[in-house]
């Protein structure tokens, strides 16, 4: 028979539709280890301030032990639970009362399921959010490795999909690796508001009960509690943030991936996936897709859509708790299983690729060392802007005699501007290693500059 937390006044049962949507036990059942965690602080707590005796206490912290190991156990075997309870509290209780028998039934006391529930998913966050850290944090330093070992590679640099500047491989490896670093400041100062307790806020109007709300917060590793009962049982803003962040970090995942997708393709051909990271075709036996980056385009799709699905839950609530917060939990753990995996096969994809260096200087043409030949103009005094029209001008005649910039005849260049006057100026230019070597100061793409960012990068992680 099913164990509800409720139901004294009540002459018939829910009907069986809405306990199917009611019932919560398939996703907070993940929760159990949280739920039991919380239970025992507040039965400790009960306990501390004389409202339960120490004989209960124990029987109740003994009996909640044997319940975790229950669900654990049951859970390895089978992946559920079968209890036909609605939520992980009924069950956790229904279970305890087995164990602990009369004890039992003094554990919710001046406790409701409201701040039960924002409590344990708040402990789950704190539980689980570093791993999403560490996974971050793993692939920073495998876009670092890369950029370290192959700090010799220069590749085209492009804006508007466009051929643009050269830069150093590493110069773009490294550009993903100061976006994921903010993503990792970013959630961990998402932290001081996660770790407020709102245990001990009751249903809605606080604790009736003369207990130590501070001392219960420490024992379950908060630093602070909640300031206002109202607020702590009706927000899951820090829910809404961490969808937000991750709908974010699903963006930066995607635009890597789109970039990786590009020079993966035959057209560009800068990068070889391995066989572990692509998927083949039913029908095309020479395909080798880059599906997992694909996925994880599309994820930052779902993930972005997920974040502005539970903001959408959010508007418009009135004050304190309403059941619409339910779905909190399953569009928490959607996220965090996703995003967790998106990283995981970005970090392996990035691990085990090739890069073809050889096509790398191939893609690289002369045309785009204009800026450096308007800089060099620069140099002899050319005003930047006139600089800029005048080598314009050189790259239309070069056009006109369909030639390249390389080749073209030096009276060409003169006829243009005096001040092209200095042969081996120009030759000079026509050097991808040289071009990159001028872009020194910090944050550009020579080699100097480039390890400075690894050393930034290197220290950080430590
Ligand atoms: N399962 C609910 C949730 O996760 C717990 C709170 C239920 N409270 C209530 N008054 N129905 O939001």
């Amino acid at each position: 028979d099913r164990y509800q937390l409720w139901g004294g006044c009540f002459q018939e049962e829910p009907s069986d539709v809405l306990r199917r949507l009611n019932d919560s036990l398939c996703v907070d059942v993940r929760l159990y280890q949280q739920d039991i965690r919380g239970s025992i602080a507040w039965a400790r707590e009960l306990n501390r301030c004389g409202y339960i005796t120490d004989d209960d206490y124990e029987a109740i912290y003994q009996g909640l032990k044997k319940v975790e190991t229950e669900i654990s156990e049951e859970l390895c075997k089978n992946g559920r639970l079968s209890d036909a309870e609605e939520d992980i509290h009924s069950v956790v209780e229904r279970r305890l009362r087995t164990h602990a028998g009369e004890a039992a039934l003094r554990l919710h006391t001046a406790r409701s399921r409201n701040d039960q529930s924002a409590t344990n998913t708040k402990l789950w966050m704190m539980d689980n959010l570093t791993n999403l850290i560490n996974e971050i944090k793993k692939l920073i330093m495998v876009l670092k490795d890369r950029a370290e070992n192959e700090i010799e590679i220069i590749i085209p640099g492009y804006t508007h999909l466009q051929r643009a500047q050269p830069i150093r491989w590493s110069h773009f490896l490294l550009s993903y690796a100061w976006m994921l670093r903010d993503d990792v400041l970013r959630l961990e100062e998402q932290q001081c508001r996660l770790s407020r307790c709102p245990l001990g806020s009751g249903a809605l109007a606080g604790c009736a009960l003369d207990i130590d709300r501070e001392r219960l917060a420490r024992s379950l590793g908060f630093e602070c509690v909640t300031p206002n009962s109202l607020f702590a049982v009706g927000s899951r803003d820090h829910i809404l943030e961490f969808l937000n962040w991750s709908s974010m970090c699903g963006m930066h995942l995607s635009r890597l991936a789109e970039d990786l997708i590009l020079y993966g393709s035959q057209e560009f051909n800068l990068v070889k996936f391995a066989d572990q990271f692509s998927t083949g075709s039913s029908l095309m036996p020479q395909k080798r897709n880059p599906d997992g980056l694909e996925l994880i385009r599309g994820a930052a799709g779902v993930l972005l859509g997920d974040a502005i699905a539970f903001s959408c839950v959010l508007k418009g609530l009135p004050s304190t708790y309403n059941k619409d917060l339910q779905s909190d939990k399953e569009i928490m753990f959607r996220s965090y299983d996703k995003l967790l995996d998106c990283f995981k096969v970005v970090t392996g994809t990035i691990t085990t690729m090739k890069v073809n260096a050889a096509r790398g200087e191939a893609l690289l043409e002369s045309g785009m060392l204009a800026t450096d030949m308007a800089h060099a103009l620069v140099r002899r005094g050319v005003p930047f802007r006139r600089a800029h029209h005048l080598v314009g001008a050189v790259l239309q005649r070069a056009a006109e005699l369909a030639v390249d910039l390389r080749e073209m005849p030096h009276e060409e260049y003169i006829a243009i501007c005096p001040e092209f006057e200095s042969k081996a100026d120009i030759e000079k230019l026509f050097s991808w290693e040289a071009s990159v070597e001028q872009y020194i100061s910090t944050g550009g793409t020579a080699k100097a500059a480039v390890k400075q960012q690894i050393t930034q990068l290197k220290e950080w992680l430590k």
